[in-house]
């Protein structure tokens, strides 16, 4: 369902949201954090979708790929920044090693996973991350379920979840992070809900 959504949307989707982050100074400062505490060492960008986080975070100089659920949003990612790796698969078994990563960045792709389903993927998220390595996560907040029926332009079907984001945080300690950095701000411009940002970091056991 997430995935034949975003295939019908991605040439629109990348039109859209192209420029979407121009102006937005918290979320500016939140990826450059990001950027900054991870020293050294791979990142991955998972539901990268067509790819702008990843080539901003290039930009900032980290060394990063991108992989997304949706073979067309990683065509046109492919194809807007061919200067960078991107991958389709699943966040929920990713193609990485143990302890191989520095950091990950998972900005607006967790919206679409039931919550009760949201530890499976932080264990996955936690196996590949080297011990206090990085999780970068943005998700609309609250408490619901939300059908789309139109998105970027087009009929679609398929579901978004606006999270708690002390729920999120209670999932991520349980699986073994640290919650270093947690930001909730008020909605801005076409935003119907308060935006969440958490920065966490694997425990080292
Ligand atoms: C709202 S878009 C965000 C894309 C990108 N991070 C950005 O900010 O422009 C959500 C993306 O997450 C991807 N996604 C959703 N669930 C996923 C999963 N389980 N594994 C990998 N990608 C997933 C979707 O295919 C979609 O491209």
């Amino acid at each position: 369902m997430t995935r034949a959504a975003y295939d019908t949307v991605a040439e629109s989707y990348a039109d859209l949201v192209r420029d979407e982050l121009d102006g937005r100074h918290l979320e500016h400062g939140l990826l450059a954090t990001f950027a900054d505490r991870v020293s050294s060492g791979s990142v991955l960008e998972v539901g990268c979708g067509t790819g702008r986080i990843t080539e901003h975070l290039h930009r900032l100089g980290l060394e990063i790929a991108g992989m997304d659920l949706s073979p067309n949003m990683i065509e046109v990612a492919r194809r807007e920044h061919p200067h960078l790796r991107f991958g389709v698969g699943s966040m929920e078994v990713l193609d990485a090693g143990d302890s191989s990563l520095a950091g990950i960045v998972a900005w607006y792709s967790i919206i679409h996973t039931p919550p009760q389903q949201l530890s499976a993927i932080f264990a996955e998220l936690h196996r590949v991350l080297v011990p206090e390595g990085l999780l970068l996560l943005a998700f609309q907040a609250g408490n619901e379920r939300v059908r789309l029926e139109q998105a970027y332009g087009h009929s679609v079907s398929y579901d978004a979840y606006r999270l708690d984001p002390d729920v999120v945080v209670a999932i991520l300690v349980e699986a073994d992070f640290e919650v270093d950095v947690r930001v909730h701000r008020a909605p801005m411009g076409y935003e119907s809900t308060s935006q969440a940002f958490l920065l966490a970091r694997k425990r080292t056991s």
